[in-house]
């Protein structure tokens, strides 16, 4: 058996940092039902203490989506977290998840205050949120741009002191995969408590390889990822649940490693969150775009149409698209507009059909992509014609 890896979905509270995708209680609500169907371990609801609505919903998630762990973040200070358990208190499954920046960067230029002052407040922090809770994740904030001896020594006190995630997150994006491997690598050798818990990552999109970075982590021995729907969230984003989950299982043999995420809910789920947090998808985008298992050259449709592994690896349905578009362009070929003729209902002569074949490029050259009104008009002026 594989090794699973929990993914901890944070559309709800990093991805809802997307300037303009604020959501309202109901809609909190039925991304979160959503994301309890597609199957992801930890649903992060929301940051209960920046407001009164998010923790109002963050209490109305805990009370009625049942299934995966609900969590609230909470800064390293006893409000915060008092707030974060009143969140999710009632949840089946509840956990508070504190954090506290751990880079000098982030100590001396944001917090002002020393390591040893840090060290002491991310203790007390996990000491307190323990008091309600069981289940307490702690991050160091920009652990990527942190001294590696203090972030061990960080991760061992929290450790100590009862923490069972403890999470390194990219908060940045600054890392690059064989670094931020590494760092897992090191922080498995130098820090035995992380035997008996969940090591996590967080990775931001800033140079565009929050998945990367993560993947790289899965491979040296991380078991949570971070990860949100459609990969939003602050500035470029964290990193994307569905491509980590398609890599995952498409490539499961490299990794070794599966999650229990069903993938044949993901193209809903990401459709939910583009229109609920009105942020449109690329077309471009892996596994969601509206492209993703689009066809349109020539010799790509031959193929397709001939067996799907030439240019697929992965089958749309598997991430719950009805199936794959061939789309005609300028760049279609022959096999591709007799497929879709006779998807039409068309039967034509091996004589007429260089006609139309001849019509339909010069049309799609005029036209970006030809739709059925377009074929019917050009079957009909050729087999007019005979
Ligand atoms: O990016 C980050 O470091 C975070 C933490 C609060 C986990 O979002
Ligand atoms: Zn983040």
């Amino acid at each position: 058996m594989s090794r699973k890896i929990f993914i901890f979905d944070t559309t709800l509270r990093d991805g809802e940092q997307v300037p303009g995708a604020k959501l309202n209680k109901r809609q909190k609500i039925e991304i979160a039902q959503q994301l309890a169907v597609l199957g992801v371990d930890v649903i992060e609801a929301g940051f209960p203490c920046s407001s009164p609505d998010d923790l109002a919903a963050v209490k109305a998630i805990s009370e009625n989506v049942k299934g995966p762990v609900i969590t609230g973040l909470a800064r390293a200070v006893v409000e915060d977290i008092d707030i974060a358990w009143e969140a999710v208190r009632n949840a089946e499954r509840p956990r508070i998840h504190v954090f506290l920046g751990s880079s000098d960067i982030h100590l001396q230029k944001k917090l002002r205050q020393d390591r040893a002052t840090a060290l002491r407040q991310a203790v007390d922090a996990v000491k307190y949120a323990k008091r309600f809770c069981e289940d307490v994740e702690y991050s160091t904030e920009d652990a990527s741009r942190t001294d590696f001896e203090y972030l061990c020594r960080v991760l061992d006190a929290v450790i100590k002191e009862g923490a069972t995630v403890v999470n390194v997150p990219d908060t940045v994006g600054y890392a690059v995969p064989d670094e931020f491997g590494e760092i897992i690598r090191k922080l498995r050798e130098k820090v035995p408590g992380l035997d008996k818990v969940t090591l996590s990552v967080h990775c931001h999109n800033d140079l565009g390889l929050a998945v990367a970075n993560s993947l790289a982590a899965v491979s040296n021995g991380a078991n949570q990822i971070e990860c949100t729907i459609n990969g939003v969230g602050e500035r470029a984003g964290n990193a994307s649940l569905e491509e980590l989950v398609m890599v995952l299982k498409t490539r499961h043999a490299t990794f070794d490693a599966h999650t229990d995420v069903k993938s044949q809910e993901i193209y809903r789920t990401s459709r939910m969150v583009s229109r609920l947090m009105n942020v449109p998808v690329q077309p471009n985008k892996a596994i969601v775009g509206a492209n993703a298992f689009a066809h349109s050259s020539g010799i790509h449709q031959d193929g397709i149409l001939k067996d799907r592994s030439t240019y697929e690896i992965m089958k749309p349905e598997d991430v719950g698209i009805r199936q794959h578009k061939i789309v005609l362009t300028a760049r279609s070929g022959r096999a591709a507009l007799r497929h879709r003729l006779t998807e039409l209902g068309y039967t034509i002569l091996p004589e007429v059909f260089d006609r139309v074949y001849n019509r339909f490029i010069n049309v799609a050259d005029r036209k970006k992509e030809i739709g059925s009104e377009d074929l019917h008009s050009i079957v009909e002026i050729e087999l007019t014609r005979v």
